[in-house]
This record gives structure tokens, C-alpha cells and sequence, in this order.
């Protein structure tokens, strides 16, 4: 089987719904055909200051998110950053193989310290991309499923994947053969919805970092105060109901967010509404979404109810994930010539 590995931050109390339709449903699909491993980055997390106490519940949170979206722990590998030491391990390597100005071109990275000022912008955060690249590269997996936004990441750890390969090519203390470390991974991103927008500013991402919250969609918040904010989301002056990015770009949203809910193809979508008014499509689109994260969020106070069982579950993944990650490690350290474990 081949291997998919992706994750998904803590920073929040609740995933929203780009991260739903834009990562975590292509994650629930593609456990079925592949050997898949899902984590969540809390290293990731306090690259941004983190109250401590929050960090744990919302890690907690982000678990049982996850496992009430549908990842099953029986076929996937769900697990804990922090709870995997090697992926710091892996990390220092790589940084020593990444030029600085290489990092520095990250857009993520520049668009968050330029808003917070270099003074409470932190290494951390420089580094942040190359954690990532360590975070897959342990795997060796063939496809990272996500969103656009992780586009230039995932172009960033291919990079660093290559450069390892060629220029460590040789075991020196191990009797392995000669050949790549590591795999270089393919990104894993769904058109129609590798971007979400914000619904009050439809031509930006829907973002838990956005001004207002005003357009962003909550997958745990009261579905009253969602279906609220679908009805409030900005379209445009026309009338007329129909997919144009450029033109309509609530409209589009709208259609994209109520297409991938009820898995009706877009196109029937602009059939139905003919004649409609853009009323009608919010009332669905907020009746969709209601449906969907009513007894989602019932199913996350059920697991949060039970934390022994989450920690066997983390305690599970957390040792599969060391078993495949300690020996990407042990490779590693023998490429670049450390002595062997003292
Ligand atoms: P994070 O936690 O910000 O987001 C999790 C996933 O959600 C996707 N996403 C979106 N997709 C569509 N529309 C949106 N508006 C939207 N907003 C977010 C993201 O693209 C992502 O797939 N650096 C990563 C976490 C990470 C990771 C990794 C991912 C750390 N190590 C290794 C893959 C592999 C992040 O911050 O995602």
C-alpha cells in the first residue's frame, strides 16, 4: 500500500470548515486505499504563543475532531507531534541542508511576521516550513493531502527531500546500500476545494486568523450562529446563481461549500437555482451545514467524555509512528556521518 501523512494544527477550539472541505475529508477517503498516518502538530502550535492549558485541551479537541469527521483509528495512524521525538530530531538535520534565504522566501512566513513585526516573530516560525518537510520526510509517504495554502511547503520538502538524497547518497557505518533516504512526496490538493473563502471577504481564504470572524465557519460552534453567518455572507448585486470565481465570488463559494456538503455536482447546483434568488441557495447551504455539525459536535463531547480511551488511541499511534519514524532516524544519522547510538 502506499502512505499518505498529513496534520492539522491545535490553535483553535474548533476546526473550521475550510480545513474540513479543503484537508480532513480527502484524509477520511484516502484511509481506505492507503496506509495513512494523521497527527496533530502541536510543536507547529507554539510557534505563536500558546496559554499552556489551552494548548493540551485543544490538542485533545483536535483528536476527538478528527476521530468524529471519520478517521478511524483501526485503519489509520492518528498521533501526537510532541509525542514523536524524532520529528525534532529530523528537523535539525534538515535545517542544516536549507539555505536561509531559501526559508526566507516562505509567503506564509512573511505575510505572519510582517503583520506581527520581526521583535515577536520567532525563530520558531522561520523554521516552521522545515519542521513540516521533517514531519513528512519521516514517512516516506507518496502523497500530503491539503489545502493550497501548504502548496509552497510541499514544495519546499520535496526540495529538501532531493537535496538530501543527492548528497548522501552513501551509508557510512551501516551495511545498507547506497540510495535515496528519503521520498520525495507528491501534494495531494482537490481543486473545487482547496480553497475556502471567508464569507465576508470572499476573495480571501477562510482563515482562523482573519480580522473578524464574521466569515468564518466554526465546524463546533452553535450551528444557530453558522447558519446565521451562511445568511449573512456577502454575494454580489446580481441575481443570477452560478459558479464564476472571478465574477461571483460568494456566489461561487456558496455553491462550492453546498456542493461538497450534499455531493451534488456543481452543475445541478446552477440548475436547481434557476429562477432562484440567492435567499434560497443561503437557506440550503445553512440547512446543509446545520445537518452536518449537529451530531458532529455530539460525537466529539462523547469521545471527550472518555479520555482514557483517546490516550490509548494516541498511545497506539504514537508508537507506530516511532516505530517507521526511528528508523527513518537511524538512516538519517548514518548518512551524515554521526557515530552510532552510544
Ligand atoms: P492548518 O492546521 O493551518 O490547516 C489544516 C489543513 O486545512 C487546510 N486549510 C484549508 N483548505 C481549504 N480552504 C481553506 N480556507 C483552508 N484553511 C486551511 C490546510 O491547507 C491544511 O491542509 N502546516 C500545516 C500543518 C502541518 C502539516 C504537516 C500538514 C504541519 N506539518 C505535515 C501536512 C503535512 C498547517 O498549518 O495546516
Amino acid at each position: 500500500k502506499q502512505r499518505v501523512l498529513s496534520g492539522i494544527q491545535p490553535t483553535a477550539d474548533s476546526f473550521h470548515l475550510g480545513n474540513y472541505l479543503g484537508a480532513v475529508r480527502d484524509w477520511v477517503m484516502l484511509q481506505d486505499d492507503f496506509d495513512a498516518l494523521y497527527f496533530i502538530p502541536d510543536m507547529h502550535a507554539i510557534t505563536v504563543a500558546q496559554d499552556p492549558k489551552q494548548l493540551r485541551r485543544r490538542t485533545m479537541v483536535a483528536v476527538a475532531q478528527l476521530l468524529a469527521l471519520g478517521i478511524d483509528p483501526e485503519r489509520s495512524t492518528l498521533f501526537v507531534q510532541s509525542q514523536v521525538p524524532e520529528h525534532a530530531q529530523l528537523t535539525w538535520v534538515l535545517q542544516c541542508i536549507t539555505g536561509f534565504g531559501e526559508a526566507s522566501r516562505m509567503t506564509q512566513f512573511k505575510d505572519k511576521s510582517l503583520k506581527q513585526g520581526t521583535d515577536s516573530t520567532t525563530v520558531g516560525l522561520f523554521t516552521y516550513p522545515v519542521l513540516m518537510a521533517a514531519d513528512i520526510l519521516l514517512y516516506r509517504p507518496q502523497l500530503v493531502p491539503v489545502g493550497e495554502d501548504q502548496r509552497q511547503h510541499l514544495e519546499l520538502t520535496r526540495n529538501l527531500a532531493q537535496r538530501f538524497n543527492t548528497r548522501f547518497k552513501k551509508p557510512v557505518g551501516s551495511s545498507e546500500a547506497r540510495g535515496n533516504v528519503f521520498v520525495v512526496p507528491e501534494p495531494h490538493i482537490i481543486k473545487g476545494t482547496a480553497k475556502i473563502f471567508d464569507l465576508q471577504d470572499p476573495t480571501s481564504k477562510m482563515s482562523k486568523s482573519a480580522s473578524s470572524d464574521a466569515g468564518l465557519i466554526n465546524l463546533l460552534d452553535d450551528p444557530k450562529v453558522s447558519a446565521k453567518k451562511i445568511r449573512s455572507a456577502v454575494t454580489d448585486t446580481e441575481r443570477e446563481i452560478r459558479f464564476d470565481q472571478a465574477a461571483k465570488p460568494g456566489i461561487s463559494n456558496l455553491l462550492v461549500i453546498l456542493s461538497s456538503l450534499t455531493g451534488d455536482p456543481i452543475v445541478s447546483l446552477e440548475e436547481r437555482y434557476q429562477g432562484k434568488g440567492y435567499g434560497d441557495l443561503k437557506g440550503d447551504v445553512a440547512d446543509a451545514l446545520v445537518e452536518f455539525v449537529t451530531p458532529l459536535r455530539a460525537a466529539v463531547d462523547d469521545y471527550l467524555a472518555d479520555p482514557t480511551e483517546l490516550d490509548r488511541i494516541l498511545s497506539a499511534g504514537a508508537d507506530r509512528a516511532r516505530e517507521i519514524a526511528s528508523r527513518t532516524v537511524a538512516q538519517v544519522y548514518d548518512r551524515v556521518g554521526f557515530l552510532p547510538p552510544a
